[in-house]
């Protein structure tokens, strides 16, 4: 999710905390604001919708002195992207401020009991719920604004990082962790204090950093230790350490591109993405819009699945899921084609609109021809309020942050750990999902995260394998079952970024024509992860191999078969059928980024595209 910055010393916080948005840009965001305590006690804050530049001409001309302030850039998940849903939010009396990062899923609830209490909401965040509650309960118990923010989080499921401020005492600053980063920079002598969302914004202030950990609350005041202790109130250790920030490599994270950060995001923000949905403790899968709309899911006459590009990819996957746990037909359709082909769709059809920027023409014209025939629209969307997010009658957010690089990475694995969620779900209701194969899921789900951190660590492996394709010209993927979508995703990752020729085939259907194009010089990607159709897909490679086809293979962990016939093989971690898309699909992102490197060329901005096709 996305930035916060804080700031408690003695010098003028505002320019501290504009400056420390300026450096988190990197994160992409949709709205940013500052609170800042004067002198005098007031409390000024200040938001705009778009860029920390549009923050600071409504800034411009008014009153943002004092010492202590908050800020923070945010990428919406509860409530469209407004200046009242942007933070900081504040508190009923006036009193309390506070920035967050993370999704508070128990938010619904919270906000209703609120309400009984009295309770009226400006906005229509989750973070605002957790303000209320804090000044609620600091209220109620006549307790300091650390006891009430321990308390309070006590009540919360979900991720958040928080900064709160209270104009009643100046001198402190209360944050808090759990599931989204925070570190504090330390001033000399503790005259003064840094709070951000990672290091970047601290650069140049300080190199000493303590970072808070999972569901630690620090406490601030000028001149004092920062006070750390968990949500019981027992005291933790405070842990500082040097770092040294290359301030060069500030604007991405520490990453020489954004399609490296979002690849190497992807078990952090699909932990977010299944956060407060996957709960195998419980034996649940809850997603709201599958409650909501029940009867018209398990009912539906047919689904069909538009979308472009990679979310093409990723709809043909979701196929492939549903139609094995919910036994409902599944059609995937270009949006650009179903949009003009008069398309036989109408009442009992649920039509599923995939998009990671919600903005895409072809993708929106289609679900609004959808909607007007008849059809319930399944939004399953990256940007909250976005215009296929607003357009849909339901959805699925997936909640993976926002994706800057123009290839599509963290997206895809958002959008299919998604539609496995939905075809468990739906799968579940319908009664065509055995107890045992739903428990498998969920628990194998669950381990998909750490299972992509394992494979992000063959990232120097891969990256010297791709030095020796940087001069060719084509390639060929190939792939069979829930891998066939895998290998066409592979080679649009490729010609995209290093606008090398490739071409994504189901590998048995090399036989009927496309063989004919290997040689010596053809590399040819085969994904050969251990599943339903491994000896079929062995028999294919050796039809490539015998025509002098070298082989790249993605093998399972311990595969020694491939390894004597492919000429390279790569190694993911073993999964179910159903799953091998999550883990198959990294190494090939790793390839096409370090082969586009290694040619020089803009990974972030290929030449001819752009990051959101809003035009037909
Ligand atoms: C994928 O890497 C490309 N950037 C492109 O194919 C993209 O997936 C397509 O334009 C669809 O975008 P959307 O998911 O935002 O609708
Ligand atoms: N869930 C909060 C909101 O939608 C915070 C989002 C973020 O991390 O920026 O406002």
């Amino acid at each position: 999710m996305c930035g916060i910055v804080a700031y408690l010393g003695s010098r003028e916080a505002y320019p501290i905390l504009i400056k420390g948005l300026h450096r988190l840009e990197y994160r992409g965001y949709d709205s940013a604001g500052v609170a800042v305590i004067n002198e005098a006690g007031d409390l000024n804050i200040y938001k705009a919708v778009g860029k920390v530049a549009n923050l600071e001409q409504v800034a411009a001309g008014h009153d943002c002195s004092g010492t202590i302030g908050i800020a923070h850039t945010r990428w919406a998940t509860h409530g469209v992207p407004n200046e009242a849903n942007a933070h900081p939010h504040l508190s009923q009396s006036g009193e309390l401020t506070m920035v967050h990062n993370g999704i508070i899923e128990n938010a619904s609830p919270l906000r209703n009991q609120l309400k009984e209490k009295g309770f009226t909401f400006r906005s229509d965040t989750d973070t605002e719920v957790l303000l209320q509650l804090i000044e609620y309960t600091q209220k109620k118990h006549g307790v300091d604004l650390v006891c009430a923010v321990r308390s309070s989080l006590k009540k919360v499921i979900g991720a958040y990082a928080i900064a709160v401020i209270d104009r009643k005492d100046p001198g402190t600053l209360v944050a808090a962790r759990k599931g989204s980063p925070l570190a504090v920079g330390l001033g000399e002598a503790n005259c003064e204090f840094f709070l951000a969302s990672d290091a970047s914004p601290l650069a140049g202030y300080t190199n000493k950093v303590v970072y808070i950990n999972d569901e630690e609350v620090v406490e601030l005041r000028r001149g004092e230790e920062p006070a750390i202790t968990n949500l019981n109130a027992d005291k933790v250790d405070v842990r500082a350490k040097e770092i040294d920030i290359d301030v060069n490599m500030l604007d991405k994270g520490g990453f020489p591109h954004f399609m490296l950060k979002e690849i190497f995001d992807q078990p952090a923000v699909l932990r977010d993405c299944m956060r407060g949905r996957l709960l195998p403790s419980h034996h649940r899968i809850i997603l709201s819009a599958v409650t909501e709309h029940r009867e018209e899911l398990i009912h539906a006459r047919r689904f069909i699945m538009v979308s472009c590009g990679t979310s093409w990819h990723a709809a043909l996957i979701g196929k492939q899921l549903i139609e094995q746990f919910c036994r409902i037909p599944v059609e995937v359709a270009y949006a650009s084609e179903f949009r003009y082909s008069d398309p036989v769709v109408g009442p009992g059809d649920v039509v599923f609109a995939l998009s990671q920027s919600g903005e895409t023409a072809d993708t929106l014209s289609a679900i609004q021809l959808a909607s007007e025939r008849g059809a319930m629209v399944f939004g399953i969307v990256n940007a909250v309020g976005s215009s296929i997010a607003r357009a849909s009658d339901t959805g699925t957010y997936i909640h993976v942050g926002p994706e800057i690089g123009v290839a599509s990475t963290k997206a895809f694995t958002g959008q299919t750990t998604v539609l496995t969620m939905l075809a468990l779900a739906i799968g579940w209701e319908k009664g065509t999902v055995s107890e045992s194969l739903y428990l498998e899921a969920l628990e194998a789900l669950e381990q998909i995260p750490d299972q992509i951190a394992r494979i992000l660590e063959k990232d120097d492996e891969i990256k010297a394998l791709a030095q020796e394709y940087v001069d060719k010209r084509h390639f060929l993927y190939l792939g069979r079952g829930m891998n066939y979508p895998v290998a066409l995703e592979g080679a649009l990752k490729l010609k995209e970024i290093s606008y090398i020729h490739a071409e994504g085939y189901p590998a048995a259907e090399m036989k009927h024509g496309p063989i004919a194009l290997v040689d010596e010089d053809m590399p040819v990607v085969f994904l050969a992860t251990h599943h339903n159709l491994y000896e079929k897909i062995i028999s294919n490679m050796q039809e490539v191999v015998s025509r002098k086809g070298k082989v790249l293979a993605i093998v399972s962990e311990g595969d020694t078969v491939v390894k004597g016939i492919a000429q390279h093989v790569i190694e993911v971690p073993h999964t179910p059928n159903y799953l091998c898309p999550l883990v198959s699909v990294i190494p090939l992102q790793l390839l096409a980024y370090h082969i586009a490197v290694a040619k020089g060329l803009n990974v972030d901005q290929p030449r001819n595209l752009a990051k959101s096709v809003t035009v037909e």
